[in-house]
């Protein structure tokens, strides 16, 4: 029998720091889709937003925080996040993760609708890949958790109303596996991969939440996506990250004039929030005609370019840009999904049995749109906090009861997403449910949508286009606009009638509730 006491799905900061929580009292497997080490974390580059400076507060983080969500935020999951932020982070440099400093003291960066200078950053613009190696190392000290890479997860197995563990191919053997366990900690991180345009790595094809739906999870908030406004635009290269700490050092935005266009569009100019300066983004090139629209930080100091933004700086060299002389071709593309599996603070799920943590997740941190650098510290709790409820909560007597299918052979087909649909979803889903959207291109694209979901050849293709339809059913649903929604035929937030989060199960309509974390204390309601 395939069983083991916690299943761990995803590798990234989310499921490693679960996995650690974990082990303290069972058997771990990460079951993890490609390398260990390939996920949206490793990518990460401004940094992980903690409240720890000396000018800093906790309520001013909350505030920030608050502010950016555009009223729909859960306090009390904020306030988790913020309070509890500077103690994982601290645990995180005693585990070895090394972060930059000046004269010995951390040193701190400054994003976007931050009121305070607070992201800390490791190895310039490489944060992602600094807390992945020392979580990663941390986790291979414990002999509890058992890792395996490549391994895919095609779907949870719920038996009497409890997730009780995963169908997923093995790799070494080629078989598609069955493994059960007493708790299950989704981290499968983020969806960006559904969009033609996305700085999200391949892995990120939003399947925690599509399998957790098809479970009979609860899930909320899918159409808040963020799109981040600067990536990199030019001819053959890939949709490489331009972080937002360049415009938090000073660089600026120009139009194919060379003229400086934000203050046209917000009093914060370039360090406006993402969605704002995405639509100016966007509003730019439409008016100039272009495809894109120019970061520039020539004007800055060449060497504290290349210390600061070692990585950045020669990714663009590999394109023929030199940030210190050029000015870089960026537009917008998706970067984040503030929405996700609902969970409480946590991290337990509405399915028994299922936990989850990090981007995979709703845990209404984030409202309608996320905080920069906010989400990497949400990991690190929320991930802590799964991984501890997963172990504290009461738990089914044994595993021996539950009726696990034997291995079976894989279909060659089952191994990937059908590359047609895979492009036809991400065309649509960039086209009609992107940046800017109207409620006739959302019923369209929800029609040709439904039915791509309805024809997918293998569970990975139906999870794939399940989602982008969820995404599209919620986005056609919320008439207004907020945050990470803007609708063209409703441009106004509507908060009388609309400030309510959306929520998707199986086979209900699409409903309302009015606050997260609070599962017991409401019950969905039509609008
Ligand atoms: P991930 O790190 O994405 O990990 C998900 C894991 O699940 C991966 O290991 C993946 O392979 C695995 N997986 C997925 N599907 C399956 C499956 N079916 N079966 C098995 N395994 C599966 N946030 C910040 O706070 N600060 C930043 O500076 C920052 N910069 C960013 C830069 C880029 C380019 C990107 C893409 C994102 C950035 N973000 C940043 C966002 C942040 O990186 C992510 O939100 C966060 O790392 C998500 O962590 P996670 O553990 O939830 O998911
Ligand atoms: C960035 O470095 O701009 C990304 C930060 C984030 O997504 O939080």
């Amino acid at each position: 029998m395939n069983t083991t006491d916690y299943i761990v799905i995803g590798s990234g900061v989310a499921g490693l720091r679960a996995a650690v929580e974990l082990s303290r009292g069972g058997r771990v497997v990460i079951l993890t889709k490609d390398r260990l080490d390939e996920s949206n974390t490793e990518y990460a580059q401004g940094g992980v937003a903690v409240a720890l400076s000396d000018d800093d507060e906790i309520a001013l983080h909350v505030e920030d925080t608050l502010n950016a969500g555009a009223g729909l935020c859960d306090e009390l999951a904020v306030r988790v996040l913020v309070e509890e932020g500077p103690r994982y982070i601290t645990e995180l440099i005693e585990w070895g993760a090394e972060f930059d400093r000046t004269d010995g003291a951390l040193a701190f960066t400054r994003e976007a609708a931050h009121s305070r200078r607070r992201i800390l950053h490791a190895g310039g613009d490489s944060t992602g890949s600094e807390i992945v190696r020392s979580l990663l190392a941390r986790a291979r000290q414990e002999p509890n958790i058992t890792f395996l890479a490549h391994a895919a997860t095609l779907g949870l197995l719920v038996d009497d109303g409890r997730c009780i563990g995963v169908e997923y191919i093995d790799p070494h053997e080629s078989l598609l596996c069955q493994m059960g366990a007493k708790a299950i900690v989704l981290a499968t991180g983020g969806a960006g991969q559904v969009f033609a345009q996305t700085t999200n790595p391949d892995v990120a094809t939003g399947d925690g939440i599509a399998m957790a739906y098809a479970a009979g999870a609860m899930v909320c908030d899918l159409e808040f996506i963020q799109f981040h406004p600067t990536v990199l635009s030019a001819p053959g290269a890939p949709r490489f990250l331009l972080s937002e700490a360049l415009r938090g050092e000073g660089g600026r935005l120009r139009n194919d004039a060379g003229e400086t266009f934000m203050k046209n569009y917000d009093e914060r100019e370039e360090l406006a929030p993402r969605d704002i300066v995405s639509r100016s983004i966007v509003a730019e090139m439409v008016r100039t005609g272009r495809q894109w629209v120019y970061l520039d930080m020539t004007h800055l100091d060449a060497n504290f370019l290349h210390t600061r933004f070692p990585k950045i700086h020669l990714t663009c060299l590999r394109y023929g840009l030199d940030i210190t002389k050029d000015q870089i071709p960026v537009s917008p593309a998706a970067h984040y999904i503030m929405g996700g599996v609902r969970t409480d603070s946590e991290g337990r799920t509405s399915l028994p049995g299922l936990y989850a943590a990090g981007e995979v997740t709703c845990t209404g941190v984030h409202g309608a749109n996320r905080l920069a650098s906010n989400s990497l510290l949400e990991g690190l709790v929320f991930g802590a906090r799964a991984g501890f409820a997963a172990l504290h909560d009461p738990q089914p007597a044994g595993l021996e009861a539950f009726q696990l299918r034997q291995p079976a052979d894989i279909s060659p087909s089952d191994w990937v997403i059908d590359p047609q649909t895979r492009f036809r979803v991400q065309e649509l889903m960039w086209r009609k449910v992107g940046l800017i959207r109207k409620g006739g291109e959302l019923s369209e694209a929800l029609v040709e949508l439904t039915d791509l979901a309805a024809s997918a050849l293998n569970s990975r293709t139906r999870n794939f286009a399940s989602l982008a339809r969820l995404i599209a059913e919620a986005a056609l649903w919320r008439e207004e606009s907020r945050g990470g929604h803007y609708r063209d035929d409703f441009p106004l937030r509507n908060d009388s009638h609309w400030r309510v989060h959306s929520t998707q199960q199986l086979d209900q309509p699409i409903c309302a509730v009015q606050s997260i974390s609070a599962f017991d204390a409401q019950t969905p309601r039509t609008i």
